[in-house]
């Protein structure tokens, strides 16, 4: 069950916010081995031109990419089968991947699924032999070749369900490397629940994303707050053994800010290959609160927090309401699919059943037009022999042919007489059966 209340960190965060205002320094998500830049050093020359600009750039661009999402995030694909992803976010997955080798991937949030396509497919030409495990509350809508995906686990539930993190528990296990990407629910409660829940399965030197922290302004959707990126801010509080490894928001355009996340201690390997001392990010996180133009979209922290406050009683609504059009989504889909191959169907069979219906018409014709001939030929014969010649000639005689006429009529008359009888004959012998056996 997903909680029904909001984090106390959360909340305690936007007390926080309410009361110190909305700076928060970058350091908070340096971790051990990895630095995050600073303001001063993105700034300085050999770091980058202007710190301002990058963000400034990158910010307008993410807000473009995420605005024109007709004809970006809804026409992205993994071999046909679509996913909510940036390319550059596609082809960084591709490189955790390829760099940290999970033989376990453990996806919430599947939508179609193409994300979980893409995971399998990497581990099928990279020789892992893993599995992905993916869950969805609504597994209806995933396209059907990722659900015969001999890789895929398709689990329906939520997330944070017990069952389904036992399952998913016993998995990880008996696995290796366990990698995690936490891309369902989006509301801070949610996504805090899935870090608690799911970061301890990721094994040291591997990554847990934290999907869509650009929302609640930095720099898309000012309105979806508090999202992922309040829930870091409370997660990182609780200081777990995780580094935010920017170097993989150096494509300046991520839905991720903050959301790649390598585990860290036991051991675990440096990443390779090794990453310069210094790169830029933009820092989006970072734009929704300290960013004076965008800030004035973000509600109010006490608005977000009675928002907060009132969601935690909505929860179920909103989750029924969820399930509900997922549930229609998929219906409609499966319609779809269903009508295009009714009449992909009633194509073949018209075309077939006319093929035959003209098969058959042939057939019939062949052998009317077979009987007609013989029975024009009998008629010929007939016509053509010597008696009915001879009558013919006979009734173009003037006597001959009147009294072959009045015999005609005579016996013509004669069997209407007898038809006559016969018919009276059968009333009579009906009257006398119901005679005999009245009363019986
Ligand atoms: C953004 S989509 C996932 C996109 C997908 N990962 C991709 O990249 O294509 C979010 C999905 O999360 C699912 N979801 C919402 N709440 C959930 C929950 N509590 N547990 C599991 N899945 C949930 C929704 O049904 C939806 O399919």
């Amino acid at each position: 069950m997903i909680a029904d209340r909001p984090d106390r960190a959360i909340l305690a965060r936007f007390r926080k916010t309410k009361r110190s205002g909305p700076a928060i320094s970058s350091s908070r998500v340096t971790c051990e081995n990895w630095r995050v830049l600073t303001p001063q050093e993105s700034e300085s020359p050999d770091v980058a031109p202007s710190g301002g600009e990058v963000e400034r750039v990158s910010r307008e661009f993410t807000k473009l990419f995420h605005d024109l999402k007709a004809q970006t995030f809804a026409t992205t694909t993994w071999l046909g089968v679509p996913l909510v992803k940036t390319p550059n976010d596609i082809v960084v997955f591709q490189q955790i991947i390829v760099e940290t080798r999970p033989d376990l991937i453990v996806e919430t949030g599947v939508y179609l699924g193409g994300s979980a396509l893409l995971f399998a497919t990497l581990m099928d030409s990279l020789g892992i032999d893993g599995k992905v495990i993916a869950i969805d509350i609504e597994t209806g809508s995933v396209r059907d070749k990722v659900a015969a995906h001999p890789r895929i686990e398709l689990i329906e539930g939520s997330s944070v369900d017990p069952t389904v993190v036992t399952r998913v528990r016993a998995e990880a296990s008996k696995a290796q490397r366990v990698m995690v990407d936490l891309d369902s629910d989006h509301r801070a409660h949610h996504v805090l629940e899935e870090l608690r829940t799911y970061s301890p399965l990721v094994t040291p030197g591997c990554y847990l994303v934290v999907e869509d922290g650009f929302l609640g302004g930095r720099p898309v959707r000012p309105d979806a707050i508090p999202g992922p990126s309040e829930a870091l801010d409370a997660w990182f509080g609780e200081a777990p053994p995780f580094q935010s490894d920017r170097w993989h928001e150096r494509y300046l355009l991520t839905q991720n800010p903050r959301g790649f996340l390598r585990r860290i201690g036991d051991g675990a390997a440096e990443p390779r290959p090794p990453r310069p001392a210094s790169f830029v990010t933009a820092r989006l996180e970072l734009s929704g609160l300290d960013n004076g133009a965008v800030r004035a979209a973000v509600p109010a922290p006490e608005k977000a927090l009675a928002a907060l406050e009132a969601a935690a009683g909505e929860t179920e609504g909103e989750l029924d309401q969820l399930r509900r059009s997922m549930a229609n989504m998929a219906r409609a889909e499966r319609n779809v699919r269903i009508d295009a191959e009714l009449e992909g169907r009633r194509q073949e069979m018209t075309t077939e059943a006319l093929l035959e219906e003209l098969e058959i018409q042939r057939v019939l014709l062949a052998e009317r037009s077979r009987l007609l001939a013989r029975e024009r030929a009998r008629v010929a014969r007939f016509t053509e022999s010597k008696p009915y010649r001879v009558y013919r000639a006979l009734r173009r005689i003037p006597g001959i042919g009147a009294l072959m006429r009045w015999r005609d009529r005579h016996r013509l008359a004669e069997a209407k007489a007898r038809a006559k009888n016969r018919a009276a004959n059968r009333q009579v012998q009906s009257e006398r059966f119901s005679e005999h056996h009245r009363g019986q």
